[in-house]
């Protein structure tokens, strides 16, 4: 089978959170089941050298005010198809913001390109290269079933993955026109949405298939709470929608041979954690101790994140005894609220504002638990990390970390399943509980490192999911012809 990606960001290139993540994994997984993916992303300056490695395969002479092409390169173990259209994405800093922290201000051309271009790649082919199924990622690739729609002649079927239904791709409805989508598809059940344009409805209207990354999301998006406006729309097609949970790259995240680490660790000889645990005191300014369990927080700070909660929850877990080491960027009130903890809480709290790549694998590597307060998370990935790393996951009880995390009450424990911490309802003193129950698992040192050791094991991989990605892109192919 032939599957062309569409999405806005792919690891290790361009990262801004977990979709990139998945982007750059899932592929590969595929490909080890006979799946052929081509993953077609915007031409950033990021990609500039793998794009000048790579051959032109289609020329576009004006693509929404510039010229454009289309570049076939392989990296990373990725086969990539990188739209090169410099007019829309040769630009410095986000991806997604210009200078002043605002969208750019032609989001809706930047991307709106890159779905044009890959429905026409998805009808036509390129190079020999035809598609079978196309899979199309969160709103900014939310119009290519838009694109597919309006083709007068057969097109493969296309699946929308939702990632986030919080970021939805809304603008003004003149756009419609200057992106050359007909009016047809303009309605209350197709892209229209409370007078404006929405991209992720259209993905959601006119694909084939509706995924998202775990089955407790899935099902949330379908209420008034989580569905953020789009719970009618999913609910009119709530049986062409399932939730298939996100796995990780095993070999990008594998505390034996991560070399970002200070030292390397395995379930059975855990030495080298204690090495990065030390590492993790030195770099955010703790005092050496053994005793006083390290969280970690891995995190974009904003609202969805719930670390609001955790700043009120702060003084509960330095009473306890504990420390936290934070690294993030995001919100101001947040970054402030962390900055602002460090000081006062010096030598228990730590935090390091910005992104880091490799600090994220310490983090995980030295910590001996990892914070994920969510408001709501579509999936998470980083008590996926967590697990792997035998950090324990202490996690509000929500959409794919409720999926994945063993709760350790007392009937886990007994049964020897418990891999990690939940609380519910979403409050901070709710999450001063875990904590605080977290704590007192850390001082019963041979259930921690049962606990540690079985949440090392548990797997993360892509295996089971790419498996259900291939059935249901089958099932799709057969109903699309059929
Ligand atoms: P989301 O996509 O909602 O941000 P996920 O848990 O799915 O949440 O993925 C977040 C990804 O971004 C993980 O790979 C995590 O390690 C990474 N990440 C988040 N913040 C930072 C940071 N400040 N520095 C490095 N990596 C980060
Ligand atoms: C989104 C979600 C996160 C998920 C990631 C990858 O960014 O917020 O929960 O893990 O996409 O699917």
């Amino acid at each position: 089978m032939k599957a062309l990606f569409v999405a806005s960001e792919c690891a290790p290139f361009v990262k801004t959170g977990g979709l990139a993540d998945v982007i750059g994994a899932l592929p590969k997984s595929l490909s080890d089941l006979d799946c052929d993916v081509r993953v077609m992303l915007p031409g950033y300056p990021a990609l500039k050298s793998v794009a000048d490695a790579g051959e032109t395969r289609l020329r576009i002479d004006n693509l929404f005010g510039g010229p454009a092409r289309v570049i076939s390169a392989r990296a990373e173990g990725l086969n990539l198809l990188l739209l090169d259209a410099p007019h829309l994405f040769d630009r410095s800093g986000s991806i997604y913001l210009d200078d002043s922290g605002q969208d750019w201000h032609d989001n809706h051309l930047r991307f709106g390109a890159l779905c044009q271009v890959a429905a026409k790649i998805a009808i036509e082919g390129i190079d020999g290269w035809k598609p079978d199924l196309v899979n199309a990622h969160d709103w900014q690739a939310g119009l290519v079933p838009a694109y597919l729609k309006q083709h007068d002649g057969p097109t493969p079927p296309c699946v929308l993955t939702i990632h986030n239904i919080a970021f939805q791709g809304v603008f003004d409805a003149g756009i419609l026109g200057i992106l050359g989508l007909s009016q047809g598809l303009y309605t209350s059940e197709g892209m229209e949405y409370y007078g404006k344009l929405s991209f992720l409805k259209a993905g959601i209207a006119f694909s084939d298939q509706i995924t998202t990354v775990s089955p407790t999301y899935a099902r949330e998006l379908m209420t008034p709470e989580f569905g953020m406006g789009l719970e009618g729309i999913i609910q009119a097609r709530r049986n062409d929608v399932t939730g298939i949970l996100n796995g990780i790259d095993l070999d990008t995240w594998n505390p034996e041979t991560d070399h970002t680490l200070p030292a390397t660790y395995s379930r059975r000889s855990l030495k080298g954690k204690g090495i990065c645990r030390e590492e993790i005191e030195r770099r955010f300014g703790l005092k050496h101790d053994p005793q006083a369990p390290i969280f970690c927080v891995v995190s974009r700070l904003t609202e969805q994140k719930g670390l609001d909660l955790l700043l009120q929850a702060l003084p509960a877990l330095v009473d306890r005894g504990a420390r936290l080491v934070v690294l993030g960027s995001g919100e101001r009130y947040l970054e402030d609220g962390f900055i602002g903890a460090a000081h006062r809480y010096a030598g228990s709290v730590g935090t390091i504002i910005g992104y880091d790549e490799p600090l994220s694998h310490l983090m995980q590597g030295g910590s001996d638990a990892i914070l994920i307060p969510s408001r709501f998370e579509p999936c998470g990935l980083t008590q996926l990390y967590g697990l792997r790393y035998g950090t324990i996951p202490v996690v509000a009880r929500t959409g794919g970390l409720a999926d994945t995390v063993i709760d350790a009450n007392a009937a886990a424990i007994a049964a020897d399943c418990a891999t990690g911490v939940q609380f519910a309802p979403i409050t901070a003193t709710s999450l001063a509980q875990a904590i605080d129950r977290t704590c007192t698992l850390f001082q019963q040192s041979g259930e921690w490192s049962k606990m540690m050791r079985r949440a090392m094991k548990h797997p993360v991989g892509w295996g089971q999911s790419a498996h259900s990605y291939l059935d249901l892109y089958g099932a799709a192919i057969d109903a699309h012809g059929a």
